[in-house]
């Protein structure tokens, strides 16, 4: 991989507003609905929530350092929507803006690109109380709001994404429920997903209207199947999945349409009349890139419909074969080939795209060494076999233009609260020290080696 990547390719780290900046309720900020859920008992694994995390709204400053010690081009990093609009509409509040304004001007400072995902999943719990993502009112909400961060940073973003993983929001917060709001039904997977779509379709535009000069893109974890065998039956079940885990955001996005497969797959769960005349063209805004996480791949072979609550809805005829060790913390396998995969893939399907690698990463049982490092090949490993199935992919004619590990630092990895450590910085909660494990100093001299 010595040069595989080029002056042009962008590395980044990536966070989420959640996950890391803790200070709930200051400076004006509304509640979430992570805030709602992380405090119902049972919802989170360990108890924890997210009320301090990194305290990153305090540290931000020497958060940015470390990136600079990692030599990174790039910051994923992503909005509160309840800092901006505490209950999720109406008027601005001015001091949670100014945040992430100071953010921006503190990338830019240190010769970082800022790169802005518009919403990482904490709804306004304003919001969520009319419905949430349920209520077809809140793509417009969505819509404005997306407007006020445009006009205030659209000067100095470089990048911005208008969603993080629909798929998780619809399918995991409204049909299977491990995520918040936290409810369950097949039909409401379907409608959440649809005014997801719609916001992303207003996001856009507000985002182009309100003057920003950056690239507009979204981010998806698009999902990589492999049969479980050569039978037609498994790659039919394939196909299936992939209607309503991939093709339910991307093809209204990217063709204005909705997949005839998809419809079919969840005809028996909903009737779709949610779906108004003029929105597809509402959906369908011309993007810069497109942003695909990618942690694992799964295998499915045909078979009964998963039981309820389940976040695949409708009829899709498939199981999920256990996961292939070796299995990483979160219980998921490891095979690269997979992004290489997914990669090639979705470039096939729409090829007019730039592909941006917007997050991948690995959760390791970390330990504090007696020498007080965290020594972390496991991630290593991980890290540089990814890195290495992008260059495949790129090798292959994928035009993948950036890469952002999955994350900077330890955080609040939602419903497995802490207990699921990704970082190249490892976070001691009592103290907030951040120590770099070895998979920054490995992530520092890879990128520096590709210069
Ligand atoms: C992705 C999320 C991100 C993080 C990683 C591990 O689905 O976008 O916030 O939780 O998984």
């Amino acid at each position: 991989m010595s040069s595989a990547f080029g002056p042009d390719f962008v590395f980044g780290v990536a966070t989420a507003s959640y996950q890391i900046e803790g200070a709930v309720r200051e400076d004006g900020r509304g509640p979430s609905i992570w805030d709602t859920f992380s405090h119902t008992p049972g919802k989170i694994s360990d108890g924890t929530n997210g009320d301090v995390a990194c305290d990153h709204y305090h540290r931000w400053e020497s958060d940015l350092d470390l990136m600079v010690d990692l030599g990174v081009d790039a910051y994923r990093f992503s909005i509160a929507w309840s800092r901006i609009q505490p209950s999720g509409s109406g008027p601005v509040n001015q001091v949670g803006l100014d945040f992430y304004s100071r953010l921006v001007d503190g990338l830019l400072a240190r010769g970082i690109q800022p790169f802005v995902t518009v919403y990482h999943w904490d709804l306004p719990q304003g919001l969520e109380d009319r419905g949430g993502w349920l209520n077809r009112d809140t793509a417009f909400r969505y819509g404005e709001y997306a407007g006020i961060v445009g006009a205030a940073l659209g000067d100095r973003v470089a990048t911005w994404a208008t969603f993080n993983e629909p798929w998780c929001t619809s399918a995991l917060g409204y049909g299977s429920g491990e995520h918040a709001p936290g409810a369950s039904s097949p039909s409401g997977a379907v409608i959440a997903a649809h005014h997801l779509n719609l916001a992303h379709g207003f996001g856009v535009q507000a985002l182009r209207s309100s003057g920003a000069t950056g690239r507009v893109g979204v981010v998806c974890n698009v999902h990589q199947f492999y049969p479980a065998s050569d039978d037609p039956a498994d790659a039919a079940a394939c196909d299936r999945v992939d209607a309503v885990a991939n093709l339910l955001y991307t093809e209204p996005m990217l063709r204005g349409r909705y997949d005839p497969l998809t419809v079919e797959v969840t005809r028996g769960v909903t009737d779709w009349s949610f779906l108004v005349d003029g929105d597809l063209d509402q959906i369908c805004q011309k993007l810069d890139y497109l942003g695909v996480n990618y942690y694992a791949p799964s295998y499915l072979a045909a078979g009964d419909n998963p039981a309820p609550p389940t976040p695949w809805p409708g009829d899709v005829q498939a199981r999920w074969l256990p996961p292939r060790p070796p299995l990483t913390l979160m219980g998921w396998t490891v095979e690269p080939r997979g992004l290489t995969d997914v990669l090639v893939r979705t470039h096939e399907r729409y090829p007019e795209l730039p592909l941006v690698v917007t997050e991948n990463g690995v959760a390791v049982a970390d330990v504090v060494s007696p020498d007080g490092l965290v020594h972390d090949p496991g991630r290593v490993a991980y890290l540089h076999d990814h890195l290495e199935a992008v260059a495949a992919a790129r090798a292959a004619g994928v035009p993948v233009q950036g890469y952002f590990v999955w994350s900077l630092m330890d955080n609040v990895e939602w419903a497995h609260g802490h207990t699921k450590p990704f970082g190249l910085y490892h976070v001691d909660y009592a103290t907030q020290a951040r120590t770099p494990k070895d998979s920054a100093h490995w992530y520092q001299q890879f990128v520096a080696s590709q210069r």
